[in-house]
């Protein structure tokens, strides 16, 4: 049966460059799609930017730009980043968009009605010099427990503690300089204690992995609490209706940015947005996204959706963050490395099947080792895969003009090979990529191992040997494609290449079972190369110098 699915990852901010922690994200939620779409389904893949809020508005402040401005040069960024890393969004908006003003309006005036929006007043920091409310990341002062200085309002890095920014001693504002005073604002609070039930039924239905809805029992136990969902002006968001000068808080608008994503895709292809977002829709909606973000996606946002009368999501699925050799990412050792620093020394098609061999279904971490990224790749995907091809091509195209035999002369090994079908694709449906890309090497083990057995370059120099030099190659070549069949979701760049090779259409995953017999191949070109240690050098080196 053909599923409807549509399927988004978290919103970048629109405020700094994507970095190779980003990507995990990014990557695995493509290599899915990708698998989606190659298996016949209708796969929608959505994103934006995140464009609103405090930190976006004040650099471009810095800047002497407007949010406007800063917001329309990043997307452009994020755009070519994802896009040269073969990240193939059907659709990358911003949630600064009129579709999203619409549907934020849409969904908060429902839950107005429906009676889960309450206001209150309350007391919060506020610089007199720069006439604003602060957040906590904006106050800064000694911390209460350990005393270090210049600790921001809400945790203390020297000794982990964490308070009130009211808690702080001598507090200052970290834009002017100034002393915060408090002041009182009236704000606008959705009643997430409204969906208790709800949540408590739905985030143990199947939804969400096992150790996320575990995780979240533990908020449960503690109880629901209103959500502030309003800031006060100036702030870069979209005004709340009937309440000038107040704004929606930027994660309220960020989770219906996916909608208001999907509504101008709809809008542009004839997709049909009701059909996908009606309460009682029987197609999927997926969201990938980083385990710090749960919170936002399995509580906050099926409630406003519920509450707005649309479907609540199919699946969350949170993915862990990514080390560097074992450590967070630092500026330091030039591991903070970002997307364009990575493109400007190596193929992006590395490192989507270095995240595809290490991720798993879970919330763990994964680490991006270096010295390992480079041995996996040259002697995965250059001394295995491509290896099979350029062994065999050679022959073909001088002996044979180019033309593969009329059989296949070890149908047993062959259906060995598509017989894994059903198994890879379980794991990669499952988001066992690692497990898939280890069913997917063994094979290549398998196929070298036959070419290492026949030995074509010693036949091709006997007498009358044609015929068996012919049929192993053909043999080598069919195993080649099936083990690119798999691979195409994960390397897609390199299989289209391979497809150009091999001379035919674009894989799809039911060409599986299909040998090509009797078919002109193309002139081999490499299709890739090893990775050089310098190459990793100058892509640190590089992270250093932007510092
Ligand atoms: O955490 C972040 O980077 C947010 N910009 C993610 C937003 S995801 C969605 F809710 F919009
Ligand atoms: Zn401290």
């Amino acid at each position: 049966m053909q599923r409807k699915i549509l399927v988004t990852s978290a919103l970048p901010y629109a405020n700094g460059s994507i970095h190779l922690g980003h990507l995990v994200e990014y990557i695995q939620t493509d290599i899915w799609v990708r698998f989606q779409k190659m298996r016949g389904h209708e796969c929608h893949y959505i994103c934006a930017d995140d464009a609103h809020g405090t930190p976006i508005m004040l650099r471009a402040q810095a800047q002497g730009i407007t949010p406007e401005e800063l917001i329309a040069d990043v997307k452009q960024e994020h755009q070519a980043d994802f896009s040269a890393f073969n990240i193939n969004f059907d659709n990358f908006h911003s949630t600064h968009s009129a579709e999203n003003k619409a549907l934020a309006n849409q969904i908060y005036l429902a839950n107005k009605e429906a009676g889960h929006i309450t206001n209150r007043t309350i007391s919060q920091a506020y610089d007199p010099e720069k006439e604003m409310f602060l957040p906590d990341r904006f106050i800064k002062g000694e911390c209460p427990k350990c005393h270090a200085l210049d600790q921001y309002g809400d945790n203390c890095e020297a000794c982990g503690a964490t308070y009130e920014p009211t808690d702080l001693i001598n507090p200052v504002s970290a834009l002017s300089g100034a002393t915060p005073i408090t002041k009182e604002s009236e704000h606008h609070f959705f009643k997430l204690g409204d969906f208790d039930e709800l949540l408590q039924t739905w985030t143990r239905a199947g939804h969400l992995q096992s150790e996320v809805s575990h995780k979240l029992d533990e908020w449960f136990e503690g109880g629901l609490r209103d959500w502030d969902i309003s800031r006060d002006a100036p702030y870069f968001g979209f005004e709340i209706p009937d309440a000038p000068n107040k704004f929606f808080y930027v994660w309220l608008d960020a989770p219906i940015g996916y909608l208001a994503s999907f509504k101008n895709y709809c809008d542009r292809t004839g997709v049909d947005f009701d059909e996908f977002m009606n309460a009682d829709s029987t197609t999927e909606m997926v969201h990938f996204i980083g385990k710090d973000i749960i919170y936002f996606h399995a509580l906050f946002w099926p409630a406003m959706l519920k509450g707005a009368g649309f479907r609540l999501p199919s699946s969350i699925f949170a993915h862990g963050f990514l080390t560097v050799d074992g450590k967070k990412m630092s500026k330091s050792r030039g591991t903070f490395i970002k997307a364009r620093t990575y493109l400007d020394h190596l193929n992006p098609e590395y490192l989507r099947y270095y995240y595809a061999a290490k991720l798993g279904s879970g919330i763990d971490d994964l680490d991006l080792n270096l010295e390992d990224f480079q041995s996996r790749i040259n002697s995965d995907l250059v001394g295995k895969v491509v290896n099979i091809a350029s062994r065999c091509a050679g022959f073909i195209k001088k002996r044979f003009d180019g033309k593969l035999s009329a059989t296949l002369s070890e149908q047993a090994l062959f259906d060995d090979f598509t017989a894994q079908a059903d198994s890879i694709a379980d794991k990669m449906e499952n988001r066992e990529f690692g497990h898939a890309m280890r069913e997917i090497m063994a094979l290549a083990d398998k196929a070298n191992q036959y070419i290492d057995e026949m030995k074509p370059w010693t036949l091709a120099k006997e007498e009358g040997k044609e015929q068996q030099v012919h049929d192993i190659c053909t043999m080598g070549i069919n195993l080649f494609k099936v083990l690119v069949t798999y691979l195409k979701p994960v390397i897609p760049q390199t299989v289209e290449q391979a497809e150009a090779f091999l001379n035919i259409e674009p894989l799809q995953w039911n060409d599986i079972s299909t040998p090509l017999l009797n078919h002109e191949i193309n002139k081999f070109k490499p299709l890739m190369t090893r990775i050089e240690t310098d190459k990793i050098n100058a892509i640190t080196d590089a992270s250093k110098e932007t510092l």
